[in-house]
């Protein structure tokens, strides 16, 4: 089987981002469909690149896909190093750049100015909107597993990445163990389910809120839980959860908050009480001292369990990988037309400021979506 595409899947630039889309047995089938895969050398990957060399792969050192050919697609998950100024390619990650994120702007610029196109995971979804490839149940498996841990004094900071059975076996509860009232918005979707595993491998039965139970929010029934998981995906702004008045509430129960969305900085926040993300290094931040209020607001929590979720990414992924060049009106020309969008509302394009360069060379975003 013959295929023009080529992906160029990329090293990853955060130190701690070790999960990959494409893991080696779902590279040994692109290659068997006639996909040209690179992929670059990354110290931290999960997967050691001699599993990708003997699945048929080419591979290049890291950070070169500055160099890639033009018509290469380079595939990544997180953000990009800040050089080049000017992105040629088309870049298949999450950009989190539609949403009026802080950088957002100067992402989008980047992409004008270079004639390149982002094709944002986040945004490949099927025709009723629904996402084909999250990492959504795995993030909410840890945010609630940090969150008991955290809660019953067992976390242990930094943290570094796992297995789920290392991770099960510190979450089973101990002989005589406090009960603990448990709260997940968001249950019904994959970042909940996830984290209702993990608060049943936890032995907690969490109380399960969704769209219906937030229309008319019971702010004291919420403040009533000791453990909050939030895992909302907000489209449009809805009255937040919390306020720093709640915090302040006498009768606030609330002792741990998880923030799985971690939606900071953007208009559609439904937690505005804080105003930066934790880390591993420091994964919880004390909101209130007196009664404590601790927040984990990490957002790059399937990273912590690498393997299982890159696996589970690259299936979801595969399939549509195998189409990227199809043109059909399918996934990827949904991403496409997203990206214009956001490009558009930005004023960034042809003829905007940012668009000089790529309008010198004679391309322009739109047409830097044809390459290859
Ligand atoms: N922190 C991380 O590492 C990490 C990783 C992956 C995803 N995420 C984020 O987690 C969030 C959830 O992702 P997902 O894949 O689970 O999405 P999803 O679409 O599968 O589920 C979202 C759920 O939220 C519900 N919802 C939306 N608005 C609501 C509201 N106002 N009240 C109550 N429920 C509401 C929806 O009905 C749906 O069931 C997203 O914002 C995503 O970006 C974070």
């Amino acid at each position: 089987m013959s295929s023009n595409l080529h992906l160029w899947l990329r090293h990853e630039a955060r130190p701690t981002e070790r999960r990959t889309p494409i893991v080696p047995a779902d590279a040994r089938r692109l290659v068997e469909h006639g996909v040209t895969l690179t992929v670059e050398e990354s110290p931290q990957r999960i997967f050691p690149i001699e599993e990708y060399e003997a699945a048929g792969c080419r591979t290049a050192p890291a950070g070169s896909w500055t160099s890639a050919p033009r018509d290469a697609v380079v595939v990544g998950l997180k953000e990009l190093p800040d050089e080049p100024a000017a992105l040629e390619h088309r870049h298949v990650f999450f950009g989190h750049a539609y949403k009026g994120q802080p950088g957002a702007g100067a992402l989008l610029r980047r992409f004008a100015a270079g004639g390149g196109t982002l094709l944002d995971l986040e945004y490949l979804t099927d025709e009723q909107g629904r996402r084909l490839a999250a990492f959504g149940f795995w993030a909410g498996y840890l945010g609630a597993a940090l969150a008991v841990l955290q809660h019953r004094g067992r976390l242990t900071a930094p943290l570094t990445p796992t297995t789920r059975e290392e991770l099960d076996a510190r979450l089973r509860p101990a002989d005589g163990e406090e009960e603990v009232t448990a709260l997940v918005i968001g249950a019904l979707g994959r970042s909940g389910r996830g984290a209702r595993a993990a608060f049943a491998a936890a032995g907690i039965e969490p109380t399960c809120w969704d769209l219906a139970e937030t229309r008319d929010l019971d702010r004291p029934a919420l403040l009533a839980h000791q453990v909050m998981v939030n895992a909302v995906l907000a489209t449009t702004p809805v009255p937040p959860f919390l306020r720093e008045e709640d915090l302040d509430d006498p009768a606030r129960r609330l002792r741990t908050l998880c923030d799985v969305t971690c939606d900071v900085g953007s208009p559609l926040n439904v937690l505005p009480v804080y105003d930066r993300t934790t880390d591993w290094d420091e994964p919880v931040r004390p909101l209130r001292k007196e009664p404590p209020l601790d927040l984990i607001a990490i957002d790059n929590l399937p990273s912590l369990l690498p393997r299982e979720s890159s696996t589970d990414f690259s299936a979801a992924l595969l399939p549509h990988l195998l189409t990227l060049d199809a043109g059909d009106g399918g996934p990827w020309d949904r991403c496409l037309d997203r990206f214009r969008r956001a490009c558009r509302e930005l004023g960034v394009g042809r003829g905007a400021p940012g668009a000089a360069e790529a309008e010198e060379e004679g391309t322009s975003v739109e047409e830097g979506t044809s390459h290859g």
